[in-house]
């Protein structure tokens, strides 16, 4: 059910434009949104390039309908290549232990996913610590379709956290 409410909601503000999040979603009535970022359905590059530091938000997370679908979607991107299919890492870092690179917050993992270490970095977002293995990671944002799609793999990411408590979103 929250997969065809997401699906009406993303089509319903592809129609209408950004903005409508709100308005969309409460006739629609099947659960209230958390706040969080209004879904655009643009590309992740074009949210990025538009959205002030630090101001990017899930609107899903916590939500366990849509963690299901963002790990067919961490698959159907590749994730898993580098990342181990659960996220527990393997040739790259995980994503589940509590420890975060550049921090943990909503907004940096969108960032980081889309623009890659470098540009990150190049956006003013800094290394804080380091994982078992420090290689880039790249740009994905080339390859995600929507602003919708990524925050639906951030919130499977936050949902197989396995690190300690409390520390999940710094
Ligand atoms: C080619 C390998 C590769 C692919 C594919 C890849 N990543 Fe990464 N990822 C990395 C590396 C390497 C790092 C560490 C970056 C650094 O240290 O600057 C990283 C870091 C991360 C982090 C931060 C982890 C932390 O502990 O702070 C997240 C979150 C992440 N990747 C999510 C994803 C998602 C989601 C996808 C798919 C859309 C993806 N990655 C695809 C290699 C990859």
């Amino acid at each position: 059910m929250m997969r065809r409410f997401a699906g009406v909601v993303v089509s319903t503000l592809a129609l209408l434009g950004a903005g409508c999040w709100l308005v969309a979603a409460t006739p629609a009535g099947a659960a209230t949104p958390a706040a969080g970022s209004p879904i655009t359905g643009k590309p992740p590059l074009q949210v990025v390039a538009t959205a002030p530091k630090g101001s990017l938000h899930n609107p899903f997370n916590g939500n366990a309908a849509i963690a299901k679908e963002g790990h067919q979607l961490f698959f159907n991107y590749g994730c898993n290549g580098c990342h181990g299919g659960g996220g527990g890492g393997g040739m790259c870092p995980p994503l589940i232990n509590g420890v975060w690179i550049y921090g943990g917050s909503d907004d940096t993992l969108f960032r980081l996913i889309s623009l890659g270490s470098d540009k990150l970095q190049a956006a003013g977002y800094y290394r804080q610590t380091i994982e078992n293995v420090v290689a880039p990671m790249p740009s994905m944002g080339p390859l995600i379709k929507s602003d919708a799609d990524l925050w639906k793999i951030i919130t499977w990411i936050r949902s197989a956290y396995t690190g300690p408590a409390g520390h999940k979103y710094k």
